[in-house]
């Protein structure tokens, strides 16, 4: 066991909440700030996380569970516990194991990874590193040539399916990312990044490990044609011409062969025009919290959505997953598995891939000690007789 894998595993991580000090603690403000943090007054990031409160469990005690299925399949392929890692755009800001080694860990727990279009790891590699699924998430950054060419990238490269994010017309207001001068660190000139610099230079450590690695000023993922990857200073101007229309859908849709997920549902219209549009699954997300502030908590929006498919396409949903009993009420409110964001970040940047790995153990085993306690023998018999939701809830009823 090397540094790090002691120090995740010691009795100083025991939920996946207390790798949050622990990420503080390594990261530069700016950067832990861009992780922890959401757009606006971050009413719905909060919201993400308070609403599991709202939902209780009925169990059903004296029945004896000694042994209980967390395995399920989602998009063709089978996972060891419903629990995919979502994509966390510059994760090698993070650490520099980066997606790669959240690739790797997931691989390694028997689940998939969703690789950002905004990574700072090539598709090919993060596929190399993972002995598990790798998803590819799509920004249709530098224009429709440039997502071609990614897009057969992840193709050619086994990726098992492609996700297409619909809730970044224009990047959210992040006032922690203003305040600490994040734009002005990741692409402006000395002068410009002068008066935030103090916060970087706090954490000395990280700068070692951040230049050891090559540092990050470009995104080899996306290939601007005639110009190569894209330079960090143009993603900003980017990603504000990078909205995704229906019609867009319709383009990736020929494009793309294999599982087709649409991120960033809300609504039940929005999910049926999904299916409509040819998904093979559909994201209840609000990106974190990160977008439009005062959209409901996803876990809020997501009976809304599993009535409205009927079972036509998967349902998963990510938001303020940080406990395995987090897991169990969205499944048992419909999802098919959750998408973990900060849950594993947070990992990362305390302790690279080992920090993901204990993250995601932690869950698992969180996963099948609530099935063992609720008395449900496996992870497909989870349904709505195991919770209880207040009565308001009530009116999106299946
Ligand atoms: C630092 C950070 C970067 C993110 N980058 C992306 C991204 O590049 N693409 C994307 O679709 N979602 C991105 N997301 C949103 C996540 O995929 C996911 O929807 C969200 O983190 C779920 O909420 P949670 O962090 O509470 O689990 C990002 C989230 C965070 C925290």
């Amino acid at each position: 066991m090397n540094k790090a894998s002691r120090k995740v595993a010691s009795p100083r991580v025991v939920c996946v909440h207390d790798f949050r000090p622990l990420a503080r603690r390594r990261l530069p403000k700016p950067v832990f700030d861009y992780l922890d943090g959401g757009a606006d007054g971050e009413v719905t990031l909060r919201e993400n996380c308070r609403v599991f409160d709202d939902v209780t469990f009925r169990p059903r005690h004296a029945v004896a569970v000694s042994e209980c299925d967390v395995r399920t399949r989602v998009l063709g392929f089978d996972v060891s516990f419903p629990a995919l890692l979502a994509p966390v755009g510059y994760s090698r800001l993070m650490h520099p194991d980066g997606e790669a080694g959240a690739a790797r860990a997931a691989g390694a727990a028997g689940t998939a990874y969703m690789l950002s279009t905004i990574s700072g790891h090539r598709v090919e590699d993060v596929k190399a590193a993972s002995s598990g699924p790798v998803c590819f998430q799509l920004y249709v950054l530098g224009g429709r040539d440039a997502s071609e060419a990614v897009i057969e990238r992840a193709r050619v490269a086994g990726c098992a399916a492609l996700v297409v994010t619909i809730d970044t017309p224009v990047a959210g207001l992040r006032e922690r990312d203003y305040r600490n001068g994040m734009k002005e660190l990741m692409s402006g000139s000395l002068w410009e990044k002068m008066p935030f610099l103090p916060h970087v230079l706090a954490r000395p450590a990280w700068i070692a490990r951040f230049w050891r690695d090559g540092g990050l000023s470009k995104l080899p993922n996306v290939i601007i044609p005639g110009q190569g990857p894209m330079d960090l200073v143009d993603v900003s101007a980017a990603l504000a011409r990078a909205a995704v229309t229906w019609n867009d859908l319709g383009w990736i849709r020929r494009l793309w062969p294999g599982p087709l997920v649409i991120k960033g549902v809300l609504t039940g219209d929005d999910a049926r025009r999904a299916a409509d549009a040819g998904a093979t699954a559909v994201v209840v997300s609000n990106h974190g919290g990160r977008q439009l502030d005062g959209v409901p908590a996803s876990l809020r929006a997501l009976p809304e959505v599993v009535a409205a498919v009927h079972g036509q396409i998967e349902v998963f949903m990510d938001g303020g997953i940080r406990r395995g009993t987090d897991i169990v009420k969205a499944l048992c409110l419909g999802a098919r598995a959750v998408l973990c964001g900060r849950a594993y970040a947070y990992g990362l940047a305390a302790a690279g891939e080992a920090g993901v790995a204990r993250a995601l153990e932690i869950l698992r085993a969180d996963v099948e000690r609530t099935l063992k306690l609720l008395g449900c023998p496996s992870v497909a018999a989870l349904d709505r007789s195991y919770v209880d939701v207040p009565a308001h809830w009530r009116c999106v009823d299946a």
